[in-house]
């Protein structure tokens, strides 16, 4: 039996409808293989609140679906006291990390606050999770294939700050 307390990562994006979701569920998904579930807990969240309560869009829910991942999220707005609790907090783009360096003093943002594609193997210098939201259904795959290919780092890197 462990007593120690879960480690608590959250993905974040701006309307929480489409890459932080895909995110949650395709890092759930690794984490129920690996049996991490009660040492690892998942959340995703949006900077913006306009779908506060929103299932994610239907063309990402397809996305995932045709991959085998499941997505549950109900879309909520980040809170300052959500960067306190959680232990490893992931902005899908660049301004999303900014609207959160507004949400916490500059020493919580460098130990909680990471950029999703600096964990990404093939990122070659473009550090944002295009948002797909406004684009064609390609980008939806184009957001899957990144998000895909990112979570494994990520999760050897959480397991490293358990140990
Ligand atoms: P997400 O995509 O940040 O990946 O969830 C968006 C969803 C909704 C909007 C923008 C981006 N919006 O403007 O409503």
């Amino acid at each position: 039996m462990t007593l120690s307390k879960p480690f608590e990562v959250c993905f974040v994006c701006l309307g929480n409808i489409c890459r932080s979701p895909l995110a949650e569920g395709v890092f759930q998904t690794l984490i129920n293989k690996q049996g991490l579930e009660n040492q690892i807990i998942i959340h995703s969240a949006g900077t913006g609140g306009w779908h506060v309560g929103a299932s994610p869009d239907a063309r990402m829910l397809a996305t995932a679906r045709k991959k085998g991942v499941q997505l549950t999220s109900r879309a909520q707005q980040i809170e300052a006291g959500d960067i306190r609790r959680f232990d490893l907090v992931l902005a899908m783009d660049r301004s999303n990390l900014e609207s959160m360096e507004y949400l916490c003093s500059p020493e919580m943002a460098a130990k909680k606050l990471r950029l999703f594609r600096s964990f990404d193997p093939e990122a070659d210098g473009d550090l944002d999770v295009p948002d797909p939201y406004y684009g064609r259904d390609d980008g939806f795959e184009h957001v899957f294939q990144i998000v895909h290919r990112t979570c494994p780092p990520i999760l050897d890197y959480v397991k490293s700050q358990m140990e």
